[in-house]
């Protein structure tokens, strides 16, 4: 998604805003720019293309000198990648940068249109721009909540009037925002990582608020433009966490951070050898009377909640559904009092997930929020929440917050199993015994895996298509792998319920297709070992991930390529097994000359529908 930012100080404005932008990227974009008041003019210089292609046009036409201003990468919703439809936009006397929609940009564009304003670009960006022009009494605050009240949708906003070259504004609905601080100087971005090299502290604005940011200082008001005083935040984690580290790629270093992600994870919610999630609100006395749980996500953060609708009805015996959270908010679910809602969401600001979140509010369930991105919509609106420790996940596909949502998923079925008495404290410590192993038992299944998932990924580059199957919690665990393979490596993908492979999807099958199965779920092993015999017997080539014991039972020549991970707790299995299918995925994308960390067409917070 788009990403803003903002500076007010007294660096050069070009180079904070550019590399604010490079700490972004991670969010996906096709175009960037910036805008900087110099001698009193706003000079603006975009491009189509990436943050290279931005400097170099800086370099040819030369850079805006000044110490105020703002900055953009777009990631394209209305209208082509090009440098026209490139942020910053303006009406002739302001200048903005937004990310997010603004819904009903065509009607607001007729009425502009009927005044005599004209458009250059194809963007909403514009309309909003015009608008504030339209509007402006000199007063920019007044002027900002005046628009405001006329816009629909979702977004934020990065604002500079030509009337005062001293300062910057902000404000947004829903799409996220925040305002670093530091002496002298102040900042606004889309996320914590931009402003990270220059100071820690930041406000997380909120919906409808309006920021004034000067070298004094932040001012903020609120829809009716009383002035208000805000929590100033510390970020707790620092540059290092949000820099590649010596690694090639971002997502290879959050593959290898994923022992420690679990480790922070776990580690303060076990007590005594039992779950204890006391501190995120939730009790044993709270849960036990749940009938229901609805699970409701996207993509990644989806199939985390797959996994919990196995484990949880396994162990605590209560009916889950997982709900792909743009279906569940348009489709008039069947929660209400009693239900347990549970959003899992690495940004916590996914926005169909949030407004899946405040629907089942609405209908009166109970809801959980399982977020990484603290203080982000999702973990606010939740009546119970319940953070991943992942640290910043910067590489747009999904690893160590995939691990860590799986992780506090566990614990909180443990704790629910607790609660409805269908394991006993003796269980419960068993289980939690294992879930303390899995940041070792993963630590070595990348040291064991890793050169060996490189070597098949070798045979991957041509594929055209993959199947990727298993059953029960390997199949959960199958969708999980073939996402990450399509979005990294562009090669198509799906996951199968090994055992429903014959009621249609077999016929796909032949030397072209590999097929990569799961295999670490003792009970149903030979069924799936059946599975493998029928695709291998019609000319795929069979990449089989097992545990060692399921490789020491298996026929010679069953599989052409297998990957072994020691055999833990059956339930816990996704927990190892996921990370070779992460390697392949990595691997498969470097070989076909593909930026793993930024895959075409995709960004990593998507705050737009
Ligand atoms: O921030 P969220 O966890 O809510 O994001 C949901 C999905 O967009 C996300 O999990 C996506 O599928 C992954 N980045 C894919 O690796």
């Amino acid at each position: 998604m788009c990403g803003i930012v903002g500076y007010v100080g007294s660096r050069d404005c070009s180079e904070v805003l550019v590399s604010a932008l490079t700490k972004l990227e991670y969010r996906g974009y096709d175009s960037a720019g910036i805008a900087v008041f110099e001698n009193n003019e706003i000079i603006t210089v975009k491009t189509k293309g990436k943050l290279k292609d931005l400097e170099d046009k800086l370099g040819a036409v030369g850079k805006p000198q000044g110490h105020i201003g703002i900055g953009h990468t777009r990631w394209a919703t209305h209208g082509e990648p090009s440098d026209v439809n490139s942020h910053p936009h303006s009406g002739a006397r302001v200048t903005i940068v937004h990310n997010g929609i603004i819904e009903n940009y065509l009607d607001l564009k007729e009425f502009l249109i009927s005044k005599g304003r004209e458009f250059l670009s194809d963007t909403d960006t514009e309309v909003v721009a015009q608008l504030l022009d339209y509007m402006y009494n000199g007063n920019p605050v007044e002027t900002i909540d005046s628009v405001m009240a006329e816009l629909k949708g979702s977004f934020a906003l990065g604002i500079m009037f030509k009337d005062y070259p001293d300062r910057v504004f902000a404000v947004r609905r829903e799409s996220p925002l925040i305002v670093g601080v530091n002496e002298g100087e102040c900042f606004i971005a889309s996320d914590v990582p931009a402003i990270l090299q220059y100071t820690r502290d930041y406000y997380l604005l909120e919906h409808d608020e309006i920021a004034t940011l000067t070298r004094e200082g932040v001012t903020f008001v609120d829809e009716h433009l009383e002035p208000i005083e805000k929590e100033l935040k510390t970020a707790d984690w620092d540059m290092e966490a949000a820099e590649k580290g010596g690694y090639p790629h971002f997502m290879i270093k959050e593959i290898n951070e994923q022992p420690s992600a679990i480790q922070m994870t776990i580690t303060p919610r076990i007590k005594n050898g039992l779950p204890c999630l006391e501190e995120c609100g939730i009790t044993l006395d709270k849960i036990k009377d749940f009938k229901s749980i609805t699970i409701v996500a996207c993509g990644t953060a989806m199939h985390a909640g797959m996994v919990g609708k196995y484990v949880i009805e396994d162990l605590a015996r209560v009916p889950v559904t997982v709900d792909i959270a743009s279906e569940f908010r348009y489709r008039n679910p069947i929660v209400g009092k009693g239900d347990l809602v549970i959003i899992v969401s690495q940004s916590g600001e996914t926005a169909d997930s949030l407004a899946a979140l405040r629907l089942a509010k609405q209908k009166g369930a109970t809801t959980l929020a399982i977020v990484n991105a603290k203080g982000s919509s999702i973990a606010r609106e939740a009546d119970m929440l319940i953070y991943t420790l992942a640290g910043p996940e910067i590489a747009v596909a999904s690893t160590k917050a995939y691990i860590t949502q799986l992780s506090v998923i566990y614990l909180f079925a443990f704790e629910l199993a607790l609660a409805k008495e269908t394991i006993s404290p003796a269980e419960c410590k068993r289980l939690v015994s294992a879930l303390r192993k899995m940041p070792e038992a993963v630590q070595y299944v990348i040291d064991s895996c890793e050169e060996k998932c490189k070597f098949i990924a070798t045979k991957l580059i041509n594929a055209e298509s993959l199947l990727y199957i298993g059953r029960g919690l390997d199949y959960a665990l199958s969708m999980e792998g073939s996402l990450k393979l399509k979005e990294v490596s562009y090669i198509h993908s799906e996951s199968y319920a090994a055992g429903e492979l014959k009621h249609g999807t077999i016929s796909l099958i032949d030397e072209e297709m590999p097929v990569i199965s799961v295999a670490t779920q003792t009970d149903v092993i030979p069924k799936t070992i059946s599975n493998i015999v029928e695709v291998k017997s019609r000319g795929a080539t069979i990449i089989l991930v097992c545990t060692d014991a399921c490789a020491r039972k298996l026929k010679e020549g069953v599989a052409d390529y297998v990957i072994e991970i020691p055999h833990s707790d059956e339930l816990l299995m996704p927990i190892t097994a996921v990370v070779p299918l992460q390697l392949l995925a990595y691997y498969t994308s470097i070989n076909r000359g593909n930026d793993p960390d930024k895959p075409r067409n995709l960004a990593k917070s998507v705050t737009v529908e």
